[in-house]
């Protein structure tokens, strides 16, 4: 039998994280799971300590990881903590696969250590591409590193343009359900709760992407994350409401084909896919029973209603800069919503009026993209205490 693959897997107590385990477990004869990283949420760690039992736990949190102590002693589970400890883990070279699964543009520096290992890195961690997208790619490619995308959509498009040759693609087009906002009245949107905002009509997942998903910030990203993925300009680059969330993206072809990637969206599946592409594993989601679905819609969608949309083509007719001022403002505003701090509807002028104070240009370095990063945060939350 052929060694098992050891998997690590940053942000391992998160939505794609538990997904992940959950995928692991169907597969105990194809991979062992090396290390789990995570912040502060030490329930669900000790819970996926039991099912999974890694090798070593990080806990980037001190006192989290201090009150793991114990339970990790009696597992004979080694445990580490600290941000040095996360970034050391995802580049040991006891592990094949690490799924980068943090949240936030706090996931790049472990996430581009396993790259220049030239790992195998199974990416749901949009924000490390959009913020540093030119250095990891150019990362990726001197090391080695295979990267299979995670993020639904572009899992989908890495299926839709397999084998085909990118002289013939057109267009790439990613489906965007439209979240909970998408019919009610545009005056109403300045009373959304936050509570309101991440109940998501067909996804699962953690709070900060559901509010993105909300406020179509989500699928700003994820343009600038096919950008890079796929090597592709943002004008070969579309994106279409499709609220079923069946077809999760479609590549059109020179010859007038359109190749779509249908399934139930529950994220193990596109989990499965980026583990091992090449085998089909079984992922445990419903089968997709297409006559008894609701009819398939798609719509285009409304830039008055998502301002997101129009802003990130002004952003991708930039260089490096505006990407990162892009992320780290809508990270911002994306945490102060969920504190009650700002509305809904606050959250995109906040990001436009960020991105209107920053210059553009080249960014050459980790250090050039932190400076911005942080910078950019200091200038969002000095709007917000202003405004
Ligand atoms: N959820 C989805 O369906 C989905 C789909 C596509 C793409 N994605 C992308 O996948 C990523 C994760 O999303 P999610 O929904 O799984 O998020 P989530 O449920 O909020 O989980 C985030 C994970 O990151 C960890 N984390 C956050 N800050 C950290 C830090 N400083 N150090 C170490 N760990 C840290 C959290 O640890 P604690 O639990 O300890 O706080 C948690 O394990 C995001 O980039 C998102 O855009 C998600």
């Amino acid at each position: 039998m052929a060694s098992r693959q050891r998997v690590t897997i940053l942000g391992a107590t998160g939505s794609i994280g538990q997904s992940t385990a959950d995928v692991l477990a169907l597969h105990a004869d194809a991979f062992a799971v090396d290390t789990l990283v995570a912040w502060r949420n030490t329930e669900v760690m000790q819970q996926l300590m039991q099912r999974l039992q890694p090798r070593c736990v990080v806990m980037t949190d001190e006192q989290a990881a201090a009150s793991l102590l114990a339970p990790c002693q009696s597992l004979g589970i080694e445990l580490q903590s600290g941000m040095e400890a996360a970034i050391d883990a995802a580049a040991d070279a006891r592990s094949d696969i690490v799924v980068a699964a943090m949240v936030g543009a706090a996931g790049l520096p472990a996430t581009l250590a396993a790259v220049a290992q030239g790992k195998h890195v199974c990416l749901a961690n949009k924000e490390c591409l959009v913020t540093a997208g030119r250095l990891f790619m150019q990362t990726a490619a001197t090391a080695g590193a295979r990267i299979t995308p995670v993020d639904s959509e572009h899992a989908a498009v890495h299926q839709a343009l397999c084998g085909h040759d990118r002289q013939g693609m057109r267009k790439i087009i990613l489906t965007a359900s439209g979240g909970p906002f998408r019919n009610r009245s545009l005056a109403s949107l300045a009373d959304v709760t936050p509570e309101e905002a991440v109940a998501h009509p067909n996804w699962d997942m953690g709070a900060k992407i559901s509010v993105d998903s909300a406020s179509m910030m989500n699928k700003a990203l994820e343009l600038i994350e096919a950008h890079w993925l796929f090597d592709v300009p943002a004008s070969q680059l579309d994106a279409i409401i499709h609220p079923q969330s069946i077809v999760h993206a479609m590549v059109e072809y020179q010859d007038g084909s359109v190749l779509a990637q249908l399934a139930m969206p529950d994220m193990r599946s596109p989990i499965a896919y980026a583990l091992r592409p090449e085998l089909r594993l079984a992922s445990g989601i419903p089968w997709l029973e297409l006559a008894s679905q609701q009819p398939l819609e798609f719509m285009a969608i409304d830039e008055q209603r998502f301002p997101a949309m129009r802003l990130v083509r002004e952003v991708m007719r930039g260089e490096d800069v505006l990407p990162v001022v892009f992320n780290a403002a809508n990270e911002v505003a994306n945490a102060a919503f969920r504190q009650r701090r700002i509305r809904f509807v606050d959250m995109l002028p906040l990001v436009e009026q960020a991105l209107s104070l920053a210059s553009d240009g080249r960014l050459d370095t980790l250090d050039a993209v932190w400076a911005l990063d942080r910078q950019t945060r200091l200038q969002t939350e000095e709007l917000i205490a202003r405004a």
